[in-house]
This record gives structure tokens, sequence and C-alpha cells, in this order.
């Protein structure tokens, strides 16, 4: 079906609007994340562990200054926008953080629920990243795909970290 040059700038609108609402929502995501991510490095038994969430505290600093550059490339501002799933993420951490206290399966708990987080990054920025490249925000798009990266390679190194002494620690 051939479409009208109207019907086309429609839907690339609609496109953009709903690019404009995941930025946002991965936006204020990233900020609750700078605020969880203290905690559980305090929580941390190993210090591997707790120097990979410190290392991913300042990576997420320097993500939310690269997702406000997109914006401004863009000529848009942020919405201000509660992303849910971010709080649900962090108080089922936050959970596990009470309940394993003292308890020798911590760290492998710890590194449970911050993958679940990387994992939802991963999708949001997966999606982003698309979406600019189909509507051609270049400078957007070589924003998110760092970001996409970094997070990319946060889930590898908590695996890392997990093999290597945090379920081994949960065995114990
Ligand atoms: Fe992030």
């Amino acid at each position: 079906m051939k479409e009208s040059g109207d019907q086309m700038d429609s839907n690339r609108n609609e496109l953009h609007e709903l690019f404009l609402d995941e930025l946002a929502d991965i936006y204020n995501a990233e900020k609750q994340l700078t605020k969880a991510l203290p905690r559980m490095a305090k929580a941390a038994q190993t210090p591997e562990l707790r120097q990979a969430f410190e290392t991913h505290l300042r990576e997420t600093e320097n993500q939310i200054k690269r997702l406000e550059q997109a914006a401004e490339a863009l000529d848009e501002s942020l919405k201000r926008k509660k992303c849910k799933a971010m709080e649900g993420l962090l108080a089922e951490g936050k959970e596990i953080l009470e309940e394993q206290k003292g308890s020798s399966a911590l760290d492998a708990g710890l590194i449970a629920a911050a993958q679940k987080v990387e994992h939802y990054e991963i999708a949001t920025y997966g999606t982003l990243c698309r979406w600019a490249e189909l509507m051609g925000h270049t400078e957007a798009l070589n924003l998110l795909k760092q970001n996409l990266a970094e997070e990319k390679s946060t889930d590898e190194k908590l695996t890392q970290v997990a093999e290597r002494t945090a379920n081994v620690q949960a065995q114990s």
C-alpha cells in the first residue's frame, strides 16, 4: 500500500514521540540506579563485586550525561517520567539485600538483582538504538550505542564475578 507523504510524516512523528518517551524512561531509570548502586556496593561482601558496582556507578553517571547530550543533539528536552520497571527491580534488589544479610549467598543475590537491571537497560538501549538509526538520529545513536556497550560489558563482568566468587561462596 502506498502511503501519502502526510501519512509518512505523521508515522515518523509518532515514532519520534515514542523515542522521546523511552529516552525519558531510561533517563529516570539511570538516575534511580545511581541512588541504589552505592547501597549495593556497600553491601557487597567481596572487593571484586564492590568494585564492579563502584565502576558501574561512575559509568552510570556518565550515561546520564550522554542521554542529556542525545536530547540536546535532537533539540529536545527530556520529559519527566518515572520508570516503574526500574523502581520495581530496585525494590526487589533491596528485598534480597535485607533478606540475605549475613548470608554467604548475599553476593550471588546482589548479582542476580543487578543483572536483571542490566538486562532491562540492554533491552531499552537496543530498541532506542534501532529507532535512532531508523530516524537518522546519528549523534544520538552514537551516544546510545556507547551506553548499550557499557551495559553489556557490565553484565558480562557480573557473570564473571558470579562464576569466580559469588556462586562458589554461596555454596559454601
Ligand atoms: Fe545504565
